[in-house]
């Protein structure tokens, strides 16, 4: 277990307790019996998609061949529908469904209406460019409105997609795009942050000459003059002409509910992303619950989740968790210290944000910043707080609880996957008598386990590997072309049990306070990364012949990526060298995989079979191996080192 993970376990002492406000749990949707229904799990989620539509009903709930799980057999869906259509018919069709600001500090609002006619269109401008149903398509958009517009029209014509985040880079990109033999790319020329211009077709244009399945390429112009963009004849097509030339109406596809929503690469433990499969009318069942009853959304909320739509969290929570419940939502584009740090409380306070949706590092960023940026803004709108991505420190949940809940708003402290798709373990607020820095309990109609190396639950009090022991209609079917991946990441290590890689530990109430992961991926800031992706990132630099990459704990990010490297003879391991390292890992993966720390070595210390001794190189990076680590490129320091710790871990 990490640096961080430790620091955290020492806070498990943490013993305060926050119960419900009085008002808060009079109005909620959540109530005690939830907990009572959800015990008969296939007849609690059954009742849950049958609030959504359904063209056809499904014969059987669910059909559980370890570990292949099938919901609603049979029942025929389509995500667009149930988004938009379902709500065309009735008031909610001018209501407000998203309310976007650009970093610059531009607008838009798009009511349902809007967003039907959007979607309709676009969808048939997809059909016009040769996708069918079953065709993958690659997005990778900034956080504007038509990235939303993108996905549900992909679905509406039952091509699923999948979106890279737009921090990621051009060869990112290209080994999402071939995994997924993907036929049309949507993105942008480009989008905003911290006030630069990112660009997104420019970087695309890199690869795509390496990207044998992509036929077509929509563009949609949001930076414009900023960037020049050229459109490659016959293959490239500006979004705003190809959905002004498509016809009004588009009729959904009836999707099986087995048929594939999605796919999302996600962080592993080997090099290579892994493809998680999603298909419709399970997670749509699964996003469609958790955010009604987690977020307790009643009509005239405010709701806003802050990730970007490039990750999971974005997947379920802006797009298919507010849309099927009729929802309105503040979507923002940049960063949340641009123009300066003051950006989200002012977004807040201006669109009376009332449910808000975040991360612990972002928390982390506004404490050592000061509530100076908070005291400035009238943040009463605010009734619900939520956080996910990454352990949250007591510190920090009681600063979100008191600085920006002004002591009277619940925190739900959400812990799920990319996986999972839907939230797992939470309170429900208005229900859970909450302490800062446990997740709590698992969402009604799921079984979450702690359980010790050999697989058997441990007693109150006692940790463990964190597992789920009932299949939930949202969780992954199969890792995309890679089934055998798939059994072995996360059932082979305990039959019947799915292995979530995360540590975690049941308090003697029955609580769970997850300690972070147990696996070679690291969350800094809440992003998902794997160590093994950024060694291989560094190793294909032309001066490095070995590197070691580790999580250590950061006091904001909650973790830093630090890189242990070995270079080829004859190049010289310089300030010069080490930011050239780092822009190369920024390069082949993106910002946020830039190592913070980078230290060359002669040697990378392992043990006798030949894995890597992470500890070591962990108390190395901090500085409790050895004072001065400028001397770690001496022969023998490090053989010295593994020698000591050696001896230790024998004791
Ligand atoms: C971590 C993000 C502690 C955990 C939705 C998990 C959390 C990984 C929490 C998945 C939380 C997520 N408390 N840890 N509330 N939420 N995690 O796939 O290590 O990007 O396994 O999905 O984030 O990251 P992913």
């Amino acid at each position: 277990m990490s640096d961080s993970n430790k620091a955290l376990e020492s806070l498990l002492e943490e013993k305060r307790l926050f119960p419900p406000p009085e008002d808060f749990k009079k109005a909620a949707l959540a109530t005690a019996d939830l907990y009572e229904k959800g015990k008969e799990s296939e007849a609690f989620w059954a009742d849950m998609a049958s609030e959504l539509h359904w063209f056809k009903p499904w014969d059987e709930v669910l059909e559980w061949k370890l570990p292949f799980a099938k919901w609603f057999i049979n029942g025929k869906i389509n995500a667009s529908y149930n988004c938009i259509d379902r709500f065309i018919s009735s008031p909610t069709r001018d209501k407000v469904a998203i309310m976007w600001e650009g970093e610059p500090g531009d607008e838009r609002t798009l009511t349902y209406l809007d967003l039907y006619r959007e979607v309709n269109k676009l969808a048939n401008a997809l059909k016009h460019l040769g996708i069918k149903r079953g065709d993958r398509v690659t997005i990778y958009m900034p956080m504007i409105p038509e990235i939303v517009v993108a996905m549900l029209a992909c679905t509406r014509i039952g091509a699923p997609h999948s979106v890279v985040f737009g921090g990621f880079s051009a060869e990112a990109l290209r080994g999402r795009i071939n995994d997924a033999g993907a036929k049309a790319l949507i993105t942008a020329d480009g989008g905003y942050r911290r006030g630069k211009v990112i660009p997104l077709k420019q970087a695309a244009d890199e690869i795509l000459k390496d990207t044998p399945t992509i036929e077509s390429v929509v563009v949609v112009r949001r930076v414009g003059d900023a960037l020049k963009t050229t459109m490659k004849e016959g293959r490239d097509y500006w979004y705003h002409d190809a959905v002004n030339a498509a016809e009004e109406y588009c009729e959904p596809e009836q999707m099986d509910a087995e048929d594939m929503l999605f796919l999302l690469y996600s962080s592993g433990t080997t090099g290579k992303p892994k493809g998680v499969v999603h298909t419709t009318g399970g997670y749509l069942t699964g996003v469609y619950a958790t955010f009604k009853y987690i977020f307790d959304y009643k009509p005239g909320d405010i709701f806003w989740c802050t990730a970007d739509i490039g990750w999971i969290t974005g997947h379920s929570y802006i797009v298919y968790g507010p849309l099927l419940n009729g929802a309105t939502q503040v979507m923002y584009e940049g960063a949340p210290d641009y123009p300066d740090r003051g950006r989200w409380w002012r977004i807040v306070e201006k669109y009376s944000v009332s449910i808000l949706y975040s991360t612990p590092t972002s928390i982390r960023s506004f404490m050592k910043w000061g509530t100076k940026w908070l005291e400035e803004r009238n943040l009463s709108s605010l009734r619900l707080l939520g956080t996910v991505g990454e352990p949250i420190n007591p510190e920090a949940w009681v600063w979100y609880y008191k600085y920006v809940g002004n002591e009277k708003c619940p925190i739900v402290d959400t812990w799920w996957q990319t996986e999972t798709g839907q939230i797992m373990i939470t309170p429900l607020p208005g229900v859970t008598v909450c302490k800062p820095g446990s997740a709590t309990h698992p969402f009604p109609g799921t079984e979450v386990e702690v359980v010790d190396e050999q697989g058997n639950p441990v007693k109150p009090g006692g940790s463990g590997y964190l597992v789920i022991t009932k299949p939930w209609p949202a969780m992954l079917r199969t890792l995309y072309k890679d089934e055998k991946r798939y059994r072995e990441t996360y059932w082979s290590k305990f039959p019947g049990k799915y292995l979530t890689s995360d540590g975690a530990k049941l308090d003697e109430d029955g609580y769970f306070w997850i300690l972070g992961r147990v696996d070679d991926i690291i969350k800094v800031a809440g992003h998902r990364l794997s160590t093994m992706e950024i060694e291989s990132a560094l190793v294909d630099h032309h001066a490095v012949a070995e590197a070691a990459v580790i999580g250590i704990s950061h006091e904001i990010k909650g973790e830093a990526v630090a890189a242990f490297v070995i270079l080829k003879e004859g190049f010289k391991g310089t300030p010069e060298m080490q930011q050239e390292l780092k822009m190369h890992a920024r390069k082949k993966i993106g910002p946020i995989a830039e190592p913070e720390t980078i230290i060359f070595v002669s040697e990378v210390p392992k043990t006798r079979s030949g894995k890597i001794m992470r500890r070591l190189l962990r108390d190395i990076a901090t500085g409790r191996a050895l004072g001065d680590i400028s001397t770690l490129s001496e022969p023998g320091v490090i053989a010295e080192l593994k020698k000591r710790y050696e001896s230790e871990e024998r004791e």
